[in-house]
């Protein structure tokens, strides 16, 4: 979704801004913008389209060394250049650039409207111009008049706001959507994702709800909205530069499906306790006595974040013995849920800034609930916001299509489930079972991925059909859930998914030549129900493509993808891999946009 950039130094802005842009381009977007501080005012230049095609546009006179700079992902008015980011007041004095949604913008238009302001664009964020403007009529302070505009504000916002008469600085405030400050030498950043940062320093300050920051190329302050001065402490962030770079990849999406290897190994990484059959997670912040204390656990996350949910969930019912359950979070944040003392909270996510599981970890410590977070990025939103957890550090997930967070992800709820287990009654015999389990999941995700030229043949044959539908029994219902999910997102094939268990209570009515069949068939105790639905979609001419991991008899499946045995409990993981190859593989023959996908974003960070 949208994206800011900012910069204060010693150098020319633009092109720090439009590499910046740029490096945000993965979050989805469909219009650009920068602006600078030039000797005579502002300059800026927007349009619609690609960050390219802003920088076709810029002209070589663009020269300043404090800008701020947008990729716009269209919420109030159409994508176009009008609508592009930044917004500047009537007068030219001000440049703003904004993520999130202003929700009174409508009431504080009409308000402004009625005092002469002219509106150039139909956007929300044009009226915090306009605001800004009419506060500093009041103040010399920069900081005091955007202060003044965001008191009037109802709604989330992520900003940075550029003042001709103080070339000096740049004035960012975060509300609902994130801004980190990169501190460089004689230089400073701001920006909505430490992605637009890395290539210029590591070294960075995440800005809290409700705070502000005045940026300068010597330093920054941090102040609340009632001018209260907060103290912050720089973090190093541990991310290697080429993690945004295809490194001759064709896609993100391919080259983050060949990185799970390593992602679960990192995941893993110091985590797994063979001697005493265990997991250290001391990130969750519970002793073994509040660990067993809960009756029950909650998952809660959007998307295919739910869905390895919906595979923790599993875990920990099965090696802990706790009743568990996932919800979307985006349901569950608005039907006011009871928050019950004895339960477990854990919100999932890679970006940790969906707006939606956000609320929802708002919504239960509102309530006194206790809640952990499984999440990717380090110091995110949502991290930060949760009582402990567990980072995946599977690295920066680019691709809008999630696949190595989504593994790393069931490889940490196997962690927490491991750690429940051992504090009930999980056996030190089956802990020990599960440690091996966990340790070989690399090496057999490597195999998986060796078997890549033949999976990508299957798909180009199977791309072509108009839908898909995609079967499993308890392990592999999660599982054939996220592979119709990861289908019909890269590829735009229709993608359904169904408890193979319930395929007679209604869609077997869809089976015929024309809809083949994924069915996702671990070797355990169910393998014999799952041959009698796939002879049951055969014997209607279906077609089905059985993953699993012994070959079926031709009777049941033309095709076969068959994977390398694991425990029981944690097959699911490495089931999910050949379906994420399936889907890149049949995006690739319809020539999709694989890595933004149409109509989608990485980060959902709007309702
Ligand atoms: C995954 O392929 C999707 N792009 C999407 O469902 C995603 O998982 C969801 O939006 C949640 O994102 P998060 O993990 O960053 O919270």
């Amino acid at each position: 979704m949208c994206g800011i950039v900012a910069y204060i130094g010693g150098k020319d802005a633009a092109p720090i801004l439009l590499e910046g842009l740029a490096r945000l381009e993965y979050r989805g977007y469909d219009s650009a913008g920068v602006a600078v501080a030039a000797k005579g005012g502002l300059k800026s230049v927007k349009k619609k389209g690609r960050v390219a095609d802003l920088a076709a546009v810029v002209p070589a006179r663009f020269k300043g060394t404090s800008g701020i700079g947008h990729t716009r992902w269209a919420t109030h008015g159409e994508p176009s250049d009008v609508n592009s980011h930044p917004h500047l007041d009537g007068s030219g004095r001000f440049a703003v650039v904004h993520n999130g949604i202003i929700e009174n913008a409508d009431q504080l238009r009409a308000k402004l409207e009625s005092e002469g302001v002219v509106f150039a664009s139909e956007t929300d964020t044009e009226v915090l111009a306009h605001l800004v403007a009419a506060c500093a009529k009041e103040t010399d302070e920069l900081e005091d008049a955007v202060r003044a505009a965001l008191s009037r504000v109802v709604g989330t916002y992520g900003i940075a706001v550029l003042d001709a008469e103080h070339p000096d600085r740049i004035v960012v405030a975060r509300n609902g959507s994130p801004i980190v400050l990169g501190i460089g030498e004689k230089e400073m950043f701001a920006a909505s994702d430490v992605a637009a940062l890395v290539r210029y320093t590591r070294q960075v300050v995440h800005l809290d709800d409700g705070e502000l920051a005045t940026v300068r190329a010597d330093g920054f302050q941090t102040f609340t909205q009632d001018a209260r001065a907060t103290a912050k402490q720089p973090s190093t962030v541990d991310v290697e530069e080429a993690s945004y770079d295809t490194e001759g990849h064709a896609h993100y999406l391919i080259k983050e499906i060949h990185e799970q290897p390593g992602a679960v190994e990192r995941t893993l990484s110091g985590r797994v306790d063979e001697r005493f059959a265990t997991a250290h997670l001391g990130g969750l912040n519970l002793d073994a006595r509040e660990a067993r204390a809960f009756r029950r656990v909650k998952i809660l996350g959007c998307g295919s974040a739910y869905y390895s949910g919906e595979l923790g969930a599993q875990l920990i019912e099965e090696l802990a013995r706790i009743p568990a359950h996932a919800e979307p979070a985006s349901e569950f944040r608005y039907r006011n849920p009871v928050i019950e003392a004895d339960t477990l909270y854990i919100a999932v996510s890679q970006s940790g800034e969906t707006y939606d599981t956000l609320a929802a970890v708002q919504e239960i410590k509102r309530k006194g609930g206790r809640v952990l977070g499984v999440v990717n990025t380090v110091g995110s939103a949502i991290a930060r916001e949760c009582d402990g957890g567990v980072y995946l550090h599977a690295g920066p997930e680019i691709s809008v299509a999630s696949t190595k967070a989504f593994t790393s992800t069931a490889v940490a709820f196997a962690l927490i489930a491991l750690h429940f287990g051992r504090v009930h009654d999980l056996s030190p015999a089956d802990g020990r079972r599960i440690c091996a389990g966990l340790k070989a999941l690399p090496g057999q995700i490597r195999e998986i991925l060796a078997d890549e030229d033949r999976i990508a043949k299957l798909a180009a044959e199977y791309a072509h059909n108009a839908g898909m539908m995609f079967v499993g029994r308890v392990r592999g219902w999660p599982v054939a859930r996220e592979g119709a999910q990861k289908l019909k997102e890269v590829s735009y094939v229709h993608a359904e998914a169904y408890p193979a268990s319930e395929l007679k209570h209604g869609p077997l009515a869809l089976i015929g030549p024309e809809l083949p069949t994924v069915a996702v068939v671990p070797d355990d105790e169910l393998v014999e129900k799952n041959l009698t639905t796939m002879g049951e979609i055969r014997a209607r001419h279906g077609r089905v493509l059985m993953v699993g991991h012994t070959a079926p008899d031709p009777k049941f499946a033309e095709d076969a993808i068959l994977i390398p045995k694991n425990e029981p409990e944690l097959d699911p993981i490495l089931l999910g891999i050949p379906l994420q190859l399936l889907a890149y593989y049949a995006a690739v023959a319809l020539e999709r946009d694989v890595d933004k996908p149409r109509n989608l974003a990485k980060s959902v960070t709007v309702e």
